[in-house]
């Protein structure tokens, strides 16, 4: 069987940092067998590091069983070639650093490494993957599928189609998200931020905007998304959490696709970044996380 209505059953993720370490123990915890490239292998200890005590935090909770969790580490494995991983996989989620040229050779490797059947997805937050249907050769099988932080509890994952990526793709895609245990959403069209940024950008940018007008403090501008609109969260205390670094890149990614002014980085915003107060990460950001 050729393209994408052959079953997903094995899956290479591409890059072991914060979302590729995730997004890897998810599909473990789902039954497939899970394959996980990094450049620094240092990486796969660092990221079984961090992966073991959150499913022992899962177990401890009982959202997990003991057993279940000891599979999916056997399911997970590291390899230290790219080319290698790819041969076998059915699908691929790449989520490497945030660099154009990094991915665009990625997915030019994967494009001739991995049978011609296989999907290929990348986890980007502002690069579309029409950015890498050339490198890639297969546009059809190609989308972005893009998890939030952390990839193992957060729930969305965006699907967002290029212009030439296949009803079948998509429909695969959706459908391993979901025995992911998430709730996928399809973007039809790529835009700037696709649709959770964009919703998170103006709800910041608003924010910013009463700040800097003095209409109100910070806190009280947290205190009212949380209490009268219900968000777990301010949007002073979601930009620290998520890091005031990756605001600034969002929004700059945006401006340079995009070049309205509106979606430019917000000046109070880049001067903390500049001062090196990112958020919950550096200890300060708007608040102090001591
Ligand atoms: N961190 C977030 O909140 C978040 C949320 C959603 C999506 N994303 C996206 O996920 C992707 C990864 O982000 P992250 O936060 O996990 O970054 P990270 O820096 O934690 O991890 C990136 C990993 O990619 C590896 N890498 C670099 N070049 C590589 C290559 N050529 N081949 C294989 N691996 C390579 C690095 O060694 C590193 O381990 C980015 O595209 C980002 O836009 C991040």
């Amino acid at each position: 069987m050729t393209g994408p209505e052959r079953p997903v059953e094995r899956i290479l993720v591409v890059g072991a940092g914060a979302m590729g370490s995730q997004i890897s123990m998810l599909c473990a915890l789902a039954g497939y067998r899970t394959e996980v490239f990094d450049v620094s292998p240092q990486q796969y200890e660092a990221a079984l590091q961090a992966l073991r005590p959150r499913l022992a935090g899962m177990v401890e909770k009982g959202r997990l069983r003991e057993e279940d969790s000891e599979a999916a580490f056997a399911r997970l494995s590291f390899v230290a070639d790219l080319d290698d991983g790819a041969q076998h996989a059915d699908l691929v989620i790449e989520a490497a650093t945030e660099r154009l040229e990094v991915k665009q050779d990625i997915f030019r490797r994967l494009g001739m490494a991995a049978p011609a059947h296989t999907i290929l997805t990348s986890n980007s937050s502002t690069l579309a993957s029409s950015h890498l249907a050339a490198a890639s050769e297969r546009p059809e099988l190609l989308c972005n599928m893009h998890f939030f932080n952390p990839a193992l509890h957060m729930e969305c994952v965006e699907v967002v189609r290029n212009p030439n990526t296949s009803d079948a793709t998509v429909e695969t895609v959706l459908q391993l998200a979901r025995s992911l245990g998430k709730k996928p959403v399809l973007v039809r069209r790529e835009v700037p931020g696709f649709i959770a940024n964009r919703l998170m950008g103006a709800l910041q940018k608003e924010a910013l905007g009463l700040l800097a007008a003095g209409v109100a403090t910070m806190e009280d501008i947290d205190t009212t998304a949380r209490t009268a609109l219900n968000h777990p969260m301010g949007p002073f205390e979601l930009m620290d959490f998520v890091g005031l670094d990756v605001v600034n890149f969002i929004s700059e990614a945006a401006y340079g696709e995009t070049g309205n002014p509106d979606d430019a980085p917000d000046p109070q915003v880049s001067a903390l970044v500049q001062a090196g107060k990112l958020g919950r990460k550096s200890g300060e950001g708007w608040y102090r996380y001591p």
